[in-house]
């Protein structure tokens, strides 16, 4: 029988490098992204049009849109925190965006300035206009199991948070365990309060490996239905703004666990070695 598809969305270009301190050339991102659209992903995650005083490593993120070399078939990913940054995700011409929300306030100052609910104020100009403009919404729920300021986090906050983005309208949620502190109880407990108002079909898993759990917690949640997991080459990553995040699940990594497993990702194992190599390298040389 055909094996299931598992998708692993590459996001190592944005979550990846986004909290390097070197200043990546921009030559180098677009070499990074133009191996990885070759590697069979579906869509990538290469820009963020955030504040540049926030995030310095992302102020680049038009040039690095302009400058790749477009595949068929792949949806170039970016980052909008409001309508400032839609505009510019916009007018590079990202095929989607993503409005990134906490599932704990502490946090939601720390990222956004702002609390959870004026987040999801700022959003729904951006998801309106992005319905206009046919650009499709991912949704990001960060700090779903543990938040670096207010502890642990009740499933009933990330749940609510999450119906309240699907009915806006995201196309999809992820789900991020942004200082890798989940483990496959804490994510399944959490992930079965989301599902009573979110199916797993519009579901997304986005682990960081701080404690090198990353891949235990994409079993755990395969298990409950989930099909679409996060993951940055080389392991790349971490968040500026969740003291001790660490880089995101290695996707070399996801994708053995997940194939190990009997699924197929559909990566070409040898491009993803390379680009992962390339990850590294770009971090060695700060
Ligand atoms: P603020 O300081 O409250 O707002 O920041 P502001 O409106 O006063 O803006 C500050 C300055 O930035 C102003 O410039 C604005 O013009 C400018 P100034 O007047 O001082 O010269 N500005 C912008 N510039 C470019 N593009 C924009 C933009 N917006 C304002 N879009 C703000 C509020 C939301 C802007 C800020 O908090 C911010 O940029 N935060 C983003 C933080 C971030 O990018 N974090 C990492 C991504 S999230 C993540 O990694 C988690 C995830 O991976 C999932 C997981 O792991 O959990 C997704
Ligand atoms: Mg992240």
């Amino acid at each position: 029988s055909p094996q299931t598809y598992v998708e692993i969305f590459e996001v190592g270009p944005r979550d990846g490098l986004q909290n390097e301190k070197r200043m990546i050339p921009t030559a180098e991102k677009i070499a990074l992204v133009d191996l990885l659209s070759r590697a069979g992903f579906k869509r990538l995650e290469v820009a963020s049009f955030v504040s540049p005083k926030w995030v310095p490593q992302m102020a680049d993120s038009a040039q690095v849109l302009a400058g790749i070399t477009r595949a068929s078939g792949v949806s170039y990913a970016a980052l909008t925190p409001n309508m400032r940054g839609y505009e510019g995700a916009k007018a590079a011409k990202a095929d989607e965006i993503a409005v990134f929300a906490s599932a704990s306030e502490g946090f939601s100052k720390a990222n956004l300035n702002c609390t959870i609910a004026e987040s999801i104020e700022r959003f729904l100009p951006i998801i309106e206009a992005a319905k206009t403009d046919g650009i499709p919404v991912r949704g990001y729920i960060s700090c779903v199991t543990d938040c670096p300021f207010d502890g642990p986090t009740p499933p009933a906050a990330v749940a609510d948070l999450a119906e309240k983005l699907d009915a806006l309208g995201c196309y999809e949620i992820s789900l991020g365990d942004t200082i890798g502190q989940a483990t496959p109880e804490s994510l399944t407990a959490m992930l079965q309060a989301v599902l009573a108002k979110v199916p797993a079909a519009r579901l997304a898993g986005h682990f960081h490996d701080t404690s090198g759990r990353a891949c235990d917690n994409i079993e755990a949640a395969l298990a409950l239905g989930l099909r679409v997991f996060d993951a940055a080459v080389g392991g790349l990553g971490g968040c500026p703004y969740a003291p001790g995040a660490q880089g995101n699940v290695a996707t070399e990594a996801a994708m053995a666990r997940i194939e190990s497993l009997g699924y197929r990702t559909g990566l070409d194992a040898q491009i993803i070695n390379q680009a992962a190599d390339m990850a590294r390298k770009m971090r060695e040389s700060a």
